[in-house]
C-alpha cells in the first residue's frame, strides 16, 4: 500500500516540503490550503514534474479535507510566517487559532495519522496540536531541531572547510532565541568540535545558529526560510515512513525527561514507524541543563498566554 502524506498549508514551507517528499518518492502527497486554487495549481504543477523526475508519487492540491482521508502523516505548516522585526512568538495568537482549527479537521479524516508540526512558535503550536488532537505523545512531533542543527552543521563545515557529510551536531531546547546548540556533542568525523575550534569561533557559530531564522528573514523581507525547513521536515517524514529508527532532535511532549514536565521541548529522539519511539537522554553539564531549563521556561511562558 502506498503511503499518504498530507501537508496543511500550501505556502513556502508546505509546497517545498511537498516537492522534497514527492521527488524522493516517499509517499503520495495531498497539499491543502484555505486559498482557493493555489494548492490545486501547485499540486498539479508538481505532479507534472514527476515524469521528468521518474517518480510515481501522486500529488493532489485541494481545499477539502475529505481528500486528506487516511493519511499516514499530516504535516502542519498552516499559519502566518515572520516578517522583519517579528519574533516567532509574535505569531502566537493567530497561529494558535489556525492550528487548532486545522487539527480539529485532521483528526476527523486521519484519526490514525502521525502529526508533524512546523507552524511557529513551534513548541507552543506542537502543544496546541497535542492537546486538541488528544493523540498519544508518540504521534505529535515538532520540527525545529533538525533545521537548527542543519544550520549549525552548515556553519561548522564552512568554518573548518570540510564536507557537511562529516559534521553531526545537536541543538536542544525550544525553537527560539534560547535554543541550546551543544558543541560538546557536535563532531567532525567523530572529533568533538570543541577540539577543533577556538572558543571565540565556536561562540560566534553558536550565536549565528540561534539567529539563523532571523538572518534569512532579514534577507527575504516578506517571509521566512523554507528550503531548509522543508528539507528538515522531509527527513522526519522519511525516518517515520521507512521505519529508520533515526536519531533526530525533535520537539516532544516531555513527561519528566531532562527534568521537564508537560511541555514540548527539543530533545534527541528516535523516529520510526510509530513516530517517536524513544527519547535519548544524554548527560548534560550543569550549564547545559540550566540553558535547557531556561529555554523550557520561555516555552512555558507562551503556553501560559494561550492557556492550553
Ligand atoms: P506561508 O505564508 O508561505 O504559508 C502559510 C500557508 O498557510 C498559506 O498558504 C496560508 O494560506 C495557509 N493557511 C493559513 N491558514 C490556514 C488554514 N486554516 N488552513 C490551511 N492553510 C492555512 O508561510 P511559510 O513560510 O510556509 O511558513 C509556515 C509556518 O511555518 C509559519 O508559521 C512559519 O513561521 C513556520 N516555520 C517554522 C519553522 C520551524 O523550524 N518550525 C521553519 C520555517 C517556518
Ligand atoms: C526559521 O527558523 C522562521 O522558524 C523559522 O527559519
Amino acid at each position: 500500500m502506498r503511503k499518504k502524506v498530507t501537508i496543511v498549508g500550501g505556502g513556502n514551507v508546505g509546497a517545498t516540503a511537498a516537492h522534497w517528499i514527492a521527488s524522493k518518492e516517499l509517499a503520495d502527497v495531498v497539499l491543502i490550503d484555505i486559498v482557493e486554487g493555489m494548492p490545486q495549481g501547485k499540486g498539479l504543477d508538481l505532479l507534472e514534474a514527476m515524469p521528468i523526475e521518474k517518480r510515481d508519487s501522486y500529488v493532489l492540491g485541494t481545499n477539502d479535507y475529505k481528500d486528506t482521508a487516511n493519511s499516514d502523516i499530516v504535516v502542519i505548516t498552516a499559519g502566518i510566517a515572520r516578517k522583519p522585526g517579528m519574533s516567532r512568538d509574535d505569531l502566537l495568537n493567530t497561529n494558535t487559532k489556525i492550528v487548532r482549527e486545522v487539527v480539529e479537521n485532521v483528526i476527523v479524516h486521519s484519526p490514525n495519522s502521525i502529526l508533524i508540526v512546523v507552524s511557529n512558535p513551534l513548541d507552543a503550536m506542537a502543544q496546541v496540536a497535542y492537546k486538541v488532537s488528544k493523540f498519544s505523545r508518540n504521534r505529535v512531533i515538532g520540527m525545529a531541531g533538525v533545521l537548527d542543527s542543519a544550520r549549525f552543521r552548515t556553519f561548522i563545515a564552512q568554518e573548518l572547510k570540510v564536507s557537511v557529510e562529516n559534521v553531526t551536531a545537536f541543538v536542544l531546547g525550544g525553537h527560539g532565541d534560547t535554543m541550546v546548540p551543544l558543541p560538546r556533542y557536535s563532531t567532525v568525523a567523530g572529533i568533538p568540535i570543541t577540539e577543533l575550534l577556538p572558543k571565540d569561533r565556536l561562540d560566534a557559530i553558536v550565536q549565528r545558529t540561534r539567529d539563523g531564522g532571523a538572518e534569512i528573514v532579514k534577507y527575504l523581507k516578506t517571509g521566512s526560510a523554507y528550503y531548509a525547513p522543508s528539507a528538515a521536515t522531509a527527513e522526519m517524514v522519511e525516518a517515520i515512513l521507512k521505519d529508520k529508527k533515526k536519531i533526530l532532535p525533535c520537539a516532544i511532549y516531555l513527561e519528566g525527561e531532562y527534568g521537564i514536565n508537560g511541555l514540548f521541548v527539543g530533545v534527541p529522539c528516535k523516529l520510526g514507524a510509530n513516530g517517536l519511539e524513544q527519547i535519548i537522554q544524554i548527560k548534560l553539564t550543569p550549564e547545559e541543563q540550566a540553558a535547557l531549563q531556561k529555554s523550557a521556561d520561555s516555552v512555558a511562558e507562551l503556553i501560559k498566554v494561550i492557556g492550553i
